[in-house]
């Protein structure tokens, strides 16, 4: 099969497209034929060597997390699917290579793709839905009629959150610039902050959730809009040595579950209207190092899928 893989850490010239070789399902595992996988912030991290201390990987390596397909074959122990089936997955902790054309992985981790979702559709949602959901579902519990900000509303994750958390009836406050203002009001923003020209600090009333999808000095100053006995979920780090200034909120950075069942949750949400697709670049497989360059900006709206076949 054709992959994109590395033979070391580094820039976007280490991301090689070549032959690698096929996938072969073990016990309880199915290898898929993959038709797209999504590029996450997540993928340029680990290229540059920016977790080879906490999760090291062995060379050569095939980055890539989430992706849909068609199931090839199931191996042993496999009754939940049979080829030919459609489904979209993340992969397990600790596992990666979805920047290929196929792939094993166990099956207790993928799902039906619905019929509704385009395979790029379907990769798009699967990482950025887990962790939304298991973030504000799951962790923060938000409830109708609570206020929540959510930073990055024009990103993946943000985007999802922000679609779901008026699903559930509460007041939406999004970050986004300018450009992105449209977007994330189309998701169900009830108000969208410019964070290039204001405050946010000063433009949110108290909230009962923040979801800080970006870390830094976000998370420092996202403290001051919690009332007391809000809840703070972060998806990226905390400044380096820095130490909650509150007792009075909740602060959790969660593990994000990789399972059917979340998987099975965007598919609910996506077919009782709920929720829809982000906007979607696509680029080919052969292209994931500019696709992951372009993640690097930091400024992409909605998803990179990259179209496998
Ligand atoms: N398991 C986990 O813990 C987990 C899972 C998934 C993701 N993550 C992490 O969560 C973070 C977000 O992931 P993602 O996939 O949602 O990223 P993303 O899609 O690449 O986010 C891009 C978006 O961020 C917005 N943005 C950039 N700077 C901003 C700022 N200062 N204020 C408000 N919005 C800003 C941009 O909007 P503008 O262009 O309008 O600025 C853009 O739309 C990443 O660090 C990722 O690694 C963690």
């Amino acid at each position: 099969m054709k992959a994109v893989q590395m033979d070391s850490y580094g820039g976007p010239e280490v991301l090689q497209y070549r032959d690698a070789p096929d996938p072969v399902a073990g016990p309880g595992e199915i290898v898929v034929d993959i038709h797209a996988a999504s590029v996450n912030p997540v993928d340029w991290k680990v290229r540059d060597g920016l977790r080879k201390d906490s999760a090291p990987v062995s060379f050569p390596h095939i980055l890539g997390r989430d992706f849909s397909g068609v199931v090839r074959e199931a191996g042993p122990d496999v009754d939940a699917f049979s080829p030919g089936d459609k489904v979209f997955a993340v992969t397990d902790q600790g596992q990666e290579g979805t920047y290929a054309e196929a792939i094993a992985i166990k099956a207790a981790l993928a799902a039906k793709k619905p019929a509704g979702l385009s395979h790029a559709e379907a990769a798009a949602l699967a990482l950025i839905g887990l962790t939304a959901l298991v973030s504000l579902e799951d962790v923060a519990k938000l409830a109708s009629g609570e206020t929540v900000l959510i930073h990055a509303g024009a990103g993946g994750v943000g985007g999802f959150a922000v679609q779901y958390a008026k699903h559930v009836g509460a007041r939406v406050f999004a970050t986004a610039s300018a450009r992105n203002r449209g977007y994330v009001l189309g998701l169900g923003a009830d108000e969208v902050i410019d964070y290039t020209r204001q405050d946010f600090t000063q433009a949110v009333p108290p909230c009962d959730v923040v979801f800080d999808t970006l870390g830094g000095e976000v998370h420092r100053r996202s403290f001051s809009v919690l009332r007391p006995g809000g809840r703070l979920v972060h998806i990226a780090a905390a400044p380096a040595g820095f130490v909650p200034p509150r007792g009075d909120v909740t602060v959790v950075r969660p593990n994000v579950a990789r399972d059917r069942l979340h998987l099975e949750r965007i598919v609910e949400l996506f077919e009782t209207g709920a929720l829809r697709p982000p906007e979607i670049e696509h680029m080919p497989l052969a292209a994931a190092a500019a696709a992951q360059e372009l993640s690097k900006t930091g400024h992409v709206r909605g998803k990179i899928v990259l179209d496998v076949r």
